[in-house]
């Protein structure tokens, strides 16, 4: 006879979310605005579908040193919830996606690296999304009466300016068409361990007293 049925959810994959306090929004996404139009000025003509990016380097332009500061808290608080944040990380890149209406980014991940984020400086009203995968081999896909994060295949954030995710660099994800009728302007970086090979890659065995 049964005694009891449990479930546990093993293997999470975690998303950070992290919003600005309201009444900086505006302000914020404004100079970070004007400095991206004025880096991709004038706007070289992009085939359908396409958008315009900026240089992988805005980290270390003085414009985005507040933006920089947080991607800092933001990584430092996952760090902290993952416990990991002995192991300190750096931006390894850092650039301005503006899409619009009509354009979409494909699948990928972000390789290299332990976390990527995107953070969103303008968003149309409606029709803007950002669809994560399931990484797990799906071969088979019931159709459950409701769809859950344990049955379901894709999740879709939904973008907002002012708001931050994060996200584990091997997550797949892509960016469906902008059906808005404004451009979606959105900053991505990627963090990666800064000594990596000297704190992160040696085993994490001791060879035992007498071992040659
Ligand atoms: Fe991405």
């Amino acid at each position: 006879m049964i005694v009891k049925q449990d479930a546990q959810e093993i293997f999470p994959t975690l998303l950070w979310t992290v919003d600005i306090v309201s009444a900086d929004v505006a302000a914020f996404n404004a100079s970070l605005k004007a400095e991206i139009e004025n880096i991709i000025l004038p706007r070289p003509k992009v085939p359908s579908g396409s958008n315009w990016q900026t240089p992988q380097d805005l980290h270390t332009r003085p414009a985005f040193a507040d933006f920089v500061k947080l991607v800092e808290m933001a990584g430092r608080g996952l760090a902290q919830h993952l416990q990991v944040e002995q192991f300190p990380m750096m931006i390894t890149g850092c650039w301005a996606n503006v899409n619009p209406p009509g354009s979409y980014h494909p699948t990928h991940n972000h390789p290299n690296n332990y976390l990527s984020g995107v953070y969103y400086v303008a968003v149309p009203e409606t029709g803007s999304h950002l669809v994560f995968q399931d990484p797990r081999p799906s071969l088979i896909i019931p159709r459950s009466a409701k769809h859950s994060r344990i049955t379901g295949n894709a999740y879709v954030a939904q973008p907002r300016p002012g708001r931050m995710v994060l996200f584990p660099s091997w997550l797949r994800h892509h960016v469906p068409s902008n059906e808005g009728t404004t451009e979606r302007i959105s900053i991505a970086f990627n963090l990666m361990f800064t000594n990596f090979a000297e704190s992160l890659a040696p085993p994490s065995w001791k060879p035992s007293a007498g071992a040659n």
